[in-house]
């Protein structure tokens, strides 16, 4: 017979058994949420006390390894009080996180190991630094990233080797439409940067305002940055309501230096992008002279593809352009220039003899192939500038350049296209990666957007290699998100469209893996740590894949 006492130890013995079992599944669901989803993460059992006496010891002199650290050094001194010291060795040394560089290891690739008495953190380059950061930044407890206060930050044993599977991550903003603030500008870089993205396409002119100085042409912000007001209730396509009040700005040349800058310290390339053929009313309203007409632009006030565009017969046109991109590449060291290229309407260009003796004198067979000429002469302005364009898959009807990439949006179609043809292709097809669409069936209760519907789970099941033959997957540099601001006026919006969705994006471009397949309740079960990131920031979100169905509530602030 068992006596009373036995029982008890007995009971007391598998409830400790029970209790470290549980302690130990919350500790590892603790620190699952990493997102963008790594190559390889194993979890030990142990852990690293991160305090105010650890330092970073740095075991290569590339400076820009200072950036990467300082943006961790942030998060950490708001919880223990202070930024953690750097020191410089030749070899690791204990209690410290050790950064190294391996030059076998590719540019954004890195390896970050923590162990009970030291942390390793191994990047290609300083790039693959910044990310092991970020990453290390979401192994951070929630509470201490929330601002805690604590001596003692607890880091998980973990071994990681991740790299992104895509090179081009990039997500557009539009300011056209509407005009965000310097500053602003610079938080949302912060927000691309959380997510491991290397690209922010800078969509700067519109039919709706020209947002960047350009010094030899002061009318573009002079009378090109104002429209005179906004639609802010439309019904089947047309604007039933105006805001009758003007709108404007635009970025000074100092300000995108500083912006191009500071992109630049979170491992983050601006691709500037000025849209011609079309969707350049603003321009024409400033020197009507660049199109067919000559006369009559304003510029525009509702949200539709214009009949209006830059002539094409007039070589007036051709020099406005290149003096326009010799500004904007002194400005953007990036490699590419957006030259646009979609929803060019032609009939400007039918009615215009000088567009029609272009047509005849470069022997086109019609204005579609006008288009391509346009497109053409502009690349060759761009090249003999050092840089090589990008367009909207638009830029392949009548025939593209096999030195030019294209943005597939219409679809996928337009990327596949051209990959075939062995051009470049970034995938930013409007069924997966446009961010304006609502992301709820419950419009009534959702901001009032263009149109479309597209929820997080069908963002994140984007294939951008689908259709595509391995020899044809090589010319897919990446994939980008595409927020046009047509009723997003505030930030507030911008990111309650933006976000989480973004993240879906984030890891279809940095976590594909041929044939494996990403599953959608592992992405969401680790977005429930993730959201930390946004809530510190005080971002707003959309919180549908919580299942907390409550809906930004705010219409556009007019
Ligand atoms: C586009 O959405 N018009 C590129
Ligand atoms: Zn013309």
């Amino acid at each position: 017979m068992v006596s009373i006492q036995l029982k008890y130890w007995i009971l007391l013995y598998f409830s400790l058994i029970i209790f470290s079992a549980c302690g130990e599944k919350i500790h590892r669901e603790k620190y699952y949420g990493v997102v963008p989803k790594p190559n390889v993460m194993e979890l030990g059992q142990g852990g690293f006390d991160l305090s105010r006496r650890t330092k970073f010891c740095l075991l290569d002199k590339d400076t820009l390894l200072r950036y990467s650290i300082e943006n961790f050094n942030v998060i950490i001194e708001k919880s223990i009080g202070e930024k953690l010291d750097i020191i410089v060795s030749d070899k690791p040394v204990n209690r410290s996180i050790n950064i190294s560089l391996d030059s076998e290891l590719e540019e954004e690739a890195y390896r970050l190991q923590i162990r009970s008495n030291r942390i390793d953190i191994v990047g290609g380059t300083a790039k693959g630094v910044f990310y092991a950061l970020q990453t290390m930044q979401q192994l951070v407890p929630s509470s201490v990233l929330e601002g805690k206060q604590t001596d003692r930050i607890e880091l998980p044993e973990i071994k990681i080797t991740d790299k992104p599977y895509f090179k081009y991550r990039g997500a557009m903003l539009d300011v056209g439409r509407y005009y965000f603030e310097p500053e602003e500008i610079k938080q949302f870089i912060d927000v691309l940067a959380m997510h491991k993205m290397n690209v922010f396409h800078w969509h700067l002119t519109e039919d709706y305002g020209w947002r960047i100085e350009i010094k030899k042409y002061p009318n573009l912000t002079k009378v090109g940055s104002i429209r005179e007001k906004s639609p802010y209730r439309m019904e089947r396509g047309k604007p039933i309501q105006f805001d009758n009040k003007p709108h404007g700005g635009f970025y000074t040349q100092e300000e995108i230096r500083d912006i191009v800058k500071y992109a630049a310290e979170r491992f983050i390339t601006i691709i500037p992008e000025i849209e011609l053929p079309g969707h350049a009313t603003a321009a024409l309203a400033s020197y009507p002279h660049l199109g067919c007409k000559g006369k009559d632009y304003k510029v525009e006030t509702i949200w539709r593809v214009t009949d209006e565009a830059f002539c094409v017969g007039r070589e007036s046109t051709f020099e406005f352009l290149d003096n326009v991109f010799t500004e904007v590449v002194d400005l953007f060291p990036s490699e590419y220039v957006h030259i646009g290229g979609d929803e060019c309407r032609k009939v400007r260009w039918k009615e215009c003899p000088m567009c029609q003796k272009r047509i005849k004198d470069e022997h086109l067979k019609d204005e579609i192939e006008l288009q391509s000429y346009f497109v053409k002469r502009v690349e060759k302005i761009l090249q003999s500038k050092g840089k090589k364009i990008i367009g909207w898959d638009e830029i392949l009807e009548g025939g593209v350049s096999p030195t030019a990439t294209v943005m597939s949006w219409r679809g996928v179609e337009g990327g596949i296209e051209a990959a075939k043809k062995g051009n470049h292709v970034i995938m930013a097809p409007s069924s997966y990666c446009y961010l304006d669409f609502y992301q709820s069936k419950d419009m009534l209760k959702e901001p009032l957007s263009i149109g479309g519907y597209l929820p997080i789970d069908s963002v994140y099941s984007f294939n951008p290699l689908e259709g595509l033959t391995a020899e044809e997957s090589n010319y897919i540099e990446g994939v980008q998100a595409n927020i046009w601001t047509a009723f997003m006026d505030t930030t507030e919006i911008v990111y309650y469209m933006t976000l989480p969705r973004l993240a879906a994006v984030a890891e279809v471009a940095w976590s594909y893996r041929k044939g494996e397949t990403l599953t959608y309740s592992d992405f969401k079960h680790r977005m429930a740590d993730f959201r930390v990131l946004y809530d510190i920031r005080e971002l707003p979100y959309a919180k549908y894949m919580f299942e907390e169905n409550d809906s930004i509530k705010i219409v556009v602030s007019k």
